[in-house]
């Protein structure tokens, strides 16, 4: 045996022995996932999957192989959740209103760069410079339709349509109001007469208006082309432009009629946020602080740093880890992933009854002051106050405007709602109200900053 075969059969070894050690985790993964299930506890456990997490790099010794076996252990939680799921349909659903969660996501943001992303996949680009080099990203050698607004600078589209073998660009104007039918309708039939096939694309270059609306009009366009989302605004990057969400307002009705349809995968260019107007910076901010709030105590603190909240580029990383983590687990949003609707119950209502006067941020922002601890909105304040935005409502609240708005959100459950309750910083869990305690908590979002 020469010296090569000698070292390769000692890896041979060493292979039969993790594939054992695998069935032999597996196993254990699929009885613990049936003890939750008969337990009515939920099969995530975030703040557990950090602490084995955390435990299994403490084993390593080299700090060069640390973060690499920290990624093994991702992608070997994600295929045990997968693999718990198929075991046990409807395991990873909300069991009740108690449901908790909370707790650092665990996705490396390497695991977010570039390469597939375990769990959701599709890749997701975070890289200064993504949009010049966006044709050797994504699969741009076909017809592509390219979707913008006009409060998005024309060079980007024009950027990306430049490095397509043939390109369509389609304006739509600014705002919540093109996520209509209508302007679905149209931009279906300038898809259809710019001759798409089943092998072409959409691309959306925006925010979550012209994201959402994209992707429903991929989703419907030939029964379902492939589309890219190309986020220009914070909280789309940070947010709104993974997981899949897409859709229109009916009738008044945000996001009344949509499906799940994910992009092939999603380039993040945080240069693109130098032309984003203050104010849309602290929207996205929201989503960011609503991340933290829920799932992860140490990137709220980086918003308590007098010093700021460091490189834009690492905050979207941060989001993107716990985003990437709840989307994995709960794609169809029966469970954990209506974490994400943290201040959005009350949010929504007062986003129909501002009528335009506060973004949709904005309105989140306020929406999730009434709903944590005393303690814990007593470090949000500030931190509103510091990002820019509103900590208490500055216009005549109808709040029976906002309750029927509210009565129209999809998280209604008979005449009870789910929402979302913060705890401690790092955590939430769900919790039912009733029209009069949410008529309530309305009243505590104009008032919130004097009963602190
Ligand atoms: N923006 C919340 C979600 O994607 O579920």
């Amino acid at each position: 045996m020469n010296d090569l075969q000698r070292l390769r059969a000692g890896i041979d070894r060493i292979d039969g022995e993790l594939a054992r050690l695998f069935e032999e985790r597996m196993a254990a993964a699929a009885e613990i996932a049936a003890w939750k299930r008969e337990n009515g506890r939920p099969v995530r456990d975030p703040a557990r999957e950090r602490e084995v997490l955390d435990r299994a790099a403490a084993r390593i010794e080299d700090p060069a192989l640390r973060p690499r076996f920290a990624a093994l252990m991702e992608a070997l939680m994600a295929q045990s959740r997968e693999y718990q799921s198929g075991l046990l349909d409807g395991a990873a659903g909300i069991s009740s209103p108690a449901c908790r969660g909370g707790g650092p996501a665990s996705r490396p943001v390497e695991g977010c760069l570039s390469h597939g992303t375990p769990g959701i996949g599709y890749p997701i680009f975070l890289e200064r410079g993504a949009l010049s080099r966006a044709a050797s990203l994504l699969d741009l050698d076909r017809r592509v339709f390219v979707v913008t607004d006009d409060g998005v600078p024309a060079r980007y589209a024009e950027t990306l349509a430049a490095q397509c073998r043939a390109a369509t660009v389609f304006t739509i104007p600014r705002g919540e109001a093109s996520k209509s039918p209508k302007m679905l309708t149209a931009l279906l039939e300038a898809m259809l007469r710019a001759g798409l096939t089943r092998g072409d694309c959409a691309v959306a270059v925006g925010g979550g208006v012209v994201g959402d609306l994209t992707g429903l009009a991929a989703a419907l366009c030939l029964r379902g082309i492939d589309w890219y989302n190309v986020p220009t605004t914070l909280l789309a990057m940070v947010d709104s432009s993974v997981g899949g969400k897409t859709a229109v307002d009916l009738d008044g009705v945000k996001n009344a009629v949509g499906a799940f349809w994910q992009p092939r995968a999603v380039l993040i260019d945080p240069e693109l946020l130098e032309t984003l107007p203050p104010r849309q910076l602290s929207n996205g901010l929201a989503e960011a602080v609503k991340m933290a709030l829920t799932h992860d105590a140490g990137l709220f603190a980086r918003f308590e740093d007098p010093a700021g909240y460091g490189p834009v580029e690492d905050l979207i990383a941060a989001c993107l880890r716990i985003k990437t983590a709840v989307v994995a687990a709960d794609e169809r949003d029966h469970g954990v992933r209506q974490a994400l609707n943290f201040g959005h119950t009350l949010g929504h209502g007062l986003e129909a009854a501002a009528g335009g006067r506060l973004l949709h941020g904005e309105a989140v922002a306020l929406g999730m002051l009434p709903m944590c601890a005393s303690e814990v909105r007593a470090r949000l304040l500030p931190v509103l106050e510091r990002l820019g935005l509103p900590t208490s409502v500055n216009f005549d609240l109808d709040p029976e405007q906002a309750i029927a708005a509210i009565c129209h959100d999809k998280k209604r459950l008979d005449s009870r709602f789910v929402t979302v309750f913060v705890p401690e910083i790092g955590s939430w869990e769900f919790r039912e109200a009733g029209l009069n305690e949410l008529r309530g908590l309305l009243t505590g979002c104009e008032g919130v900053r004097h009963d602190c």
